[in-house]
């Protein structure tokens, strides 16, 4: 019987379109492409479904990622790539998640405020400097930077594919990839 590669958790975190899921899905397809068994646990779907009930307070959040982690743990642990992107602004939370689940891997999507509300993919950061959405995070809403992140991309000064690849390079170094 041939034995399955380890399994790890790539949790990517950062303010809202500083490229946690851009990056995210370029190196899910790359490592795709080399035969691991990837799956992809991204806010915009995950809320649309598993945290659907949720919104954006304190206790929400906490509790949106409580629930990822949750499968995170289950996935990582059967040799499963797992790969998550929420905003996951609380320090706590993210550290929890690294005890739970199998060869946590923090990275850090690294983009000043200001790039990020240039990019406004979806218009919300607009949004939320008029006061119509509360609670945004970057803008009304604390942001806890990362301060031992196993990986930071700078993504106002790297291209998605360089990102990807300095992703991909460290976890060969973890012996992951
Ligand atoms: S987290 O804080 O609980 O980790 P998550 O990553 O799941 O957040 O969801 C963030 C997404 O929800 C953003 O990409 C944005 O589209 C949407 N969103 C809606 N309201 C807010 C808000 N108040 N703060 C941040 N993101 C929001």
């Amino acid at each position: 019987m041939c034995e399955d590669p380890e399994g790890f958790t790539l949790w990517f975190t950062g303010l809202p379109c500083s490229g946690k899921s851009a990056v995210g899905d370029r190196v899910a397809e790359i490592l795709r492409e080399k035969g691991r068994r990837v799956e992809r646990l991204d806010g915009d779907a995950v809320r649309k479904d598993l945290t659907r009930d949720l919104g954006f307070s304190k206790k929400d959040r906490d509790e949106n990622i409580r629930r990822v982690t949750f499968v995170a743990k289950l996935l990582s642990r059967n040799g499963v790539a797992v790969l998550t992107s929420f905003i996951s602004p609380y320090r706590e939370m993210r550290d929890r998640a690294r005890r739970e689940c199998v060869n946590f891997v923090e990275v850090y999507a690294k983009c000043p405020v200001e790039v990020c509300i240039g990019r406004d993919v979806k218009g919300m950061y607009q949004k939320a400097l008029r006061g119509e959405i509360k609670e945004f995070t970057g803008v009304s809403d604390p942001y806890e930077e990362p301060l031992n992140a196993e990986i930071v991309l700078e993504t106002d000064k790297e291209t998605v594919e360089e990102s990807a690849e300095k992703v991909l390079r460290r976890l060969g170094e973890l012996g992951l990839a």
